[in-house]
């Protein structure tokens, strides 16, 4: 916004001085510029013209790189900030869905830093290989907030601040509830074999998750890691890992699915391959996420434990914005508070969940 009043001043200006006209002024020309960047990130575009249509200057404008649509928490977060940063509020949302790839979020990037918007947030897919882009946002004086999942960088003044779940704390809290559970069974020194559903390797979701249940697992030299593989995060990728686990190891006992669509699709492979699964099965399944889905899995009898990672951020960013605006000071690191949900409690609290 601040960056559009200079440029309605400098027009003012230049008509002042019999120069130039007005009508052909340099938003415009930005945003010509922006209809050809964004070709390929559609929804980008059409925000873009929609912005072009109200000429609405007053807006701030914020531009999400999203990471994409690959799970129930991802659907819930794209909704938390379409539903925050709306014209009624004060905003102009540019959304960019990357589809899982960098390359994708790294061109929204730079469509935003060229649509010359007031704030780019940013969910990144993975930690590492931002460093450039972020100059450049930099360069434009540009502020990045990055929400979700973190980044890995040599030089923190990159960015804004971050805000999110801490994804090694939700990993530590399920290696906690699966010794306390398996100790309340009378199985604490049995043997116990576990595979793990990772999410996309290199999301901070994924690497906290797997170091922080790691973390645990070192605690109990009786837990055997049998295997780790990825399945992305999606419910089919998960579900083709977990047959492939099941044709190789015939005595699985936990699944630890980075994700809860990952579980969903565990369950199915466990069902398919004829073993049972939660509570009262033959494997024991704790996932991360904790969406509405995975209480009625709970109930259902089919998952055993959801370890929360909230995903409604767009207040959270929009908190931060404001603070911005007003010329006040953020915290660099903002953890949110979240739960651990075991099945026997998912009955109280389905009715009240938000995702
Ligand atoms: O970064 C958060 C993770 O990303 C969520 O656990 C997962 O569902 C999503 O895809």
């Amino acid at each position: 916004m601040k960056r559009k009043v200079l440029s309605a001043l400098l027009c003012a200006t230049m008509m002042a001085g019999m120069l130039a006209g007005c009508g052909n002024d340099s938003s415009e020309s930005t945003s010509t510029d922006t209809k050809t960047e964004s070709t390929d990130t559609a929804e980008a575009g059409d925000e873009a013209d929609a912005a072009d249509a109200k000429g609405d200057d007053d807006l701030i404008v914020v531009g999400y790189a999203q990471v994409g649509a690959e799970s129930d928490w991802r659907t819930a977060n794209t909704e938390s900030f379409k539903s925050t940063f709306t014209e009624e509020n004060g905003y102009k949302l540019i959304f960019d869905d990357a589809q899982q790839k960098q390359e994708n979020q790294i061109k929204a990037i730079r469509s935003f830093i060229q649509q010359d918007v007031d704030y780019i947030v940013v969910a990144p897919v993975v930690e590492t290989g931002w460093e450039t882009v972020l100059q450049e946002a930099k360069e434009a004086g540009i502020p990045v907030i990055l929400s979700d999942r973190q980044m890995d960088l040599s030089d923190d003044s990159l960015y804004t601040c971050w805000v999110g779940g801490n994804f090694v704390k939700e990993g530590e809290d399920a290696g906690d509830w699966l010794a306390q559970y398996l100790e309340s069974k009378g199985k604490g020194e049995e043997d116990v074999n576990i595979v793990t559903l990772q999410g996309t390797i290199g999301a901070s979701a994924q690497v906290g998750r797997t170091e922080g249940f790691g973390n645990k697992l070192k605690e109990h030299s009786n837990w055997h890691m049998l295997d780790m593989q990825t399945g992305e995060f999606t419910q089919a990728k998960g579900q083709e890992v977990m047959e492939s686990f099941l044709k190789s190891y015939d005595d699985i006992d936990v699944v630890i699915a980075e994700n809860d669509n990952m579980a969903f699709g565990a369950i199915d492979a466990i069902k398919a391959a004829g073993k049972t699964c939660g509570p009262d099965g033959d494997i024991t399944i704790i996932s991360f996420d904790a969406v509405k889905a995975a209480f009625e899995a709970m109930i259902a009898g089919d998952l055993n434990c959801a370890v929360e990672c909230n995903p409604l951020h767009g207040p959270r960013v929009e908190e931060i914005i404001q603070k911005l605006e007003a010329g006040e000071e953020v915290e660099k690191i903002q953890y949110v508070d979240e739960s651990v949900f075991p099945a026997d409690t998912a009955a109280d609290f389905i009715d009240g969940r938000a995702y």
